[in-house]
């Protein structure tokens, strides 16, 4: 992996001797080889020292004894050259095979040395030579599995805290110093091969420190790799991966493609390379996120490949991702992983929040928030303050239509918001105003349902065609109805609860229309009576969460629908008591912003629930305190981010 080049020199400060020097400082003074300086940790020091080591060199060696009675004329010698000079002295001992009681034997090559030298610096040969294995008496120990050469610069390296690095060596001396738990080397070793890294070798580096376990190597060049994708797949070593590491590789948000055509072209070369890897192109087809492929690619190029064409699951994966591309209305439907885009791409996943209502005024702003990066950006402000009014998406355009101005008239209009030129325009309005109404977005139409309109609420429905933008009365609620939570599923537009009696109190309805077939179908009753609830479907059931509980307070009991048994279940209550808040899935996770605690208090949190799990929890908040906002997630470019609001939030 790492060829030939400058050799590199790498020197470390050898502390560890010092501990064990006064044992060597017995041996030695019977052989006379050096000359030992006592320290007498006795002594005291004079009362102007105050405490103060006098030390005559300060090399960076710490003072063994600091606890000095300081009360003498005598003072502390340290002689900071002694570590070195020892060192010096056990080397030429070693050289000179004097009061050598041990022989490693690797591959045919012999190292005398001293046990206590290799005991000192290799918790590998303190246990060897510290328990009751024969190698603890034994005068010669084999050593296998490395290369000689490099038990010889360990073993040097013990007696000069020195060892060239090359990238010829690397490899073998990492491997060598792992066996011989030789901390700093491998340490050393690591932080050269990171230094050496490049297109070519970062692949091989990375499963060699995975084989190796130097975790921080092993996350370097995983990094590495992510970033510069670009060039590593075009790579020999990148093309000789194992599919577990491709894969791996692949799964990951950090992969920096600019487009995903580029992963699946990587993913051609890694197949194209080996015949038999056909059988495993599933496993790898499965990381590709080809829901964010232009269908015109997914089509011409991928569909048409043999390997795909054979393997019934490619086929699921570019049905699925077709139904993605073709199905725009109902992506927020369809649970799909492979949709979200990577980090490194110019769009992220957000939620946009719109409107609504702070504890003092009607609202403009239009705000996206990224889950993920926990950030919040301006939008476009509306045209005007709004409240209580309905918001949804189709692709990535926004409708809004209907709410209460903050004079407190209700509003008729349908406002169209373009993520592209990031501006809201004005479409055709509906035939009645409409506040406190159900909106949503069922394949291709977006119906307005229910609300008030300044004097009664309204049991009518109306359907808008963004083609033709003209709005055109459908078949009537079975009662007039305000604050209704509504989502599209399957092709079916529901509606449940909201505000019903003279006293406003919530319902426990729950209805079912089929635009294609007609006409309104009751369904299970929900499990308590609620309006200004928020709704939305994930993994294809319903939640309708929080709301106003009839008759006694705001709640934050959450049930959840599943059309195939008709049947409402309690999932777990958010942390608080929302009344109309925002809600929106993203990544397979519902997010509930804002609502009203209460009278007059506002929320300001976001909760997610995670529906493995049954859990809620508190994960940001937003810029204000917020009520009857309406929010929507989508695939938003990340450089729009416009202005804040000019004026006044409720200068309309
Ligand atoms: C000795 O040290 C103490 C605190 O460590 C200090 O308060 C005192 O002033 C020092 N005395 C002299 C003589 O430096
Ligand atoms: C991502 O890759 C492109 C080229 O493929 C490169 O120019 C860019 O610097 C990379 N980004 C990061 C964050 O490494």
């Amino acid at each position: 992996m790492l060829s030939n080049g400058p050799n590199w020199f790498v020197c470390f400060v050898f502390c560890l001797f010092v501990s064990c020097l006064l044992t060597f400082q017995r041996c030695l003074a019977k052989g006379d080889m050096a000359e030992v300086i006592a320290v007498n940790a006795g002594l005291a020091l004079p009362p102007t020292m105050n405490g103060t080591l006098p030390i005559e060199e300060d090399v960076g060696v710490a003072p063994a004894a600091v606890s000095v009675p300081q009360t003498s004329e005598d003072y502390l010698f340290v002689e900071a050259r002694h570590p070195s000079t020892v060192l010096q002295g056990l080397n030429s001992l070693r050289l000179n095979n004097a009061f050598c009681d041990v022989t490693l034997c690797c591959g045919g090559q012999e190292f005398p040395c001293h046990r206590i030298v290799l005991a000192s610096f290799s918790s590998y040969f303190q246990a060897m030579f510290s328990t009751d294995l024969i190698e603890s008496k034994q005068e010669r120990v084999a050593i296998n599995g490395v290369e000689p050469q490099m038990i010889g610069m360990l073993v040097s390296y013990a007696y000069t805290s020195e060892v060239y690095i090359s990238k010829a060596n690397v490899q073998a001396l990492l491997a060598a110093a792992n066996l011989l738990d030789v901390m700093a080397v491998r340490e050393a070793c690591c932080r050269f091969m990171e230094r050496q890294m490049d297109e070519m070798n970062c692949v091989g580096i990375h499963c060699f420190a995975e084989a190796h376990s130097c975790k921080v190597l092993e996350k370097r060049s995983m990094e590495y790799i992510l970033e510069h994708f670009g060039g590593v797949h075009k790579q020999e070593e990148f093309l000789s991966l194992c599919v577990d590491k491709l894969t791996e590789i692949l799964a990951s948000d950090f992969l920096n493609a600019s487009k995903e055509e580029m992963v699946f072209e990587a993913a051609m070369l890694w197949l194209n390379k080996c015949p038999s890897r056909k059988q495993s192109f599933e496993k790898v087809l499965e990381h590709i996120r080809l829901p964010l492929i232009s269908p015109y690619y997914l089509h011409d190029v991928i569909e048409s490949l043999d390997v795909v064409k054979e393997n019934p699951g490619c086929q699921k994966l570019i049905s699925e991702a077709k139904d993605y591309l073709l199905l725009k209305d109902r992506r927020g439907e369809l649970y799909c992983p492979r949709a979200r885009p990577r980090r490194s791409t110019a769009t992220a996943e957000v939620i946009v929040t719109v409107g609504g209502e702070d504890d003092k005024v009607v609202l403009r702003s239009v705000e996206s928030f990224n889950p993920v990066t926990n950030q919040w950006k301006n939008l476009a402000c509306l045209p005007f303050a709004v409240s209580k009014h309905g918001l949804v998406v189709s692709d990535s355009t926004l409708y809004l239509a209907g709410g209460e101005f903050p004079d407190g008239s209700a509003s008729r209009e349908m406002w169209r918001y373009d993520p592209c030129f990031d501006s809201w325009t004005e479409m055709a309005p509906m035939n009645v105003a409409r506040s406190e109404l159900g909106l949503v977005m069922l394949d291709g139409f977006v119906y307005a349902v229910g609300g008030w309109e300044g004097r009664s609420r309204l049991d009518s429905v109306e359907c808008y065609n963004p083609h033709t933008n003209l709005w055109q009365f459908t078949e009537s609620y079975k009662m007039a109805v305000t604050s209704p939570a509504v989502v599209a599923l399957d092709g079916l537009l529901y509606v449940t609860g909201g505000a019903v009696l003279e006293d406003g109190d919530g319902t426990d309805l729950a209805q079912v229309y089929n635009p294609k077939s007609g006409g309104w179908t009751e369904l299970a009753p929900m499990q308590i009576a609620r309006s200004g609830s928020a709704a939305c479907t994930l993994k294809g059931k319903i939640y309708v969460i929080g709301g106003w509980h009839a008759s006694t307070e705001n709640t934050d009991k959450v049930e959840c629908y599943d059309p195939k048994t008709n049947q409402w279940t309690m999932c777990a209550p958010m942390k608080e008591r929302r009344y109309r808040p925002g809600a929106a899935v993203v990544d397979g996770k519902i997010y509930v912003l804002g609502g009203e605690e209460g009278w007059d208090r506002y929320h300001d949190t976001i909760e997610r629930y995670c529906e493995d799990t049954d859990t809620w929890e508190i994960v940001s908040e937003m810029t204000t305190s917020r009520s009857w906002l309406s929010c929507v997630s989508l695939q938003l470019r990340k450089d729009i981010h416009m202005g804040s609001c000019n004026g006044t939030p409720s200068d309309s």
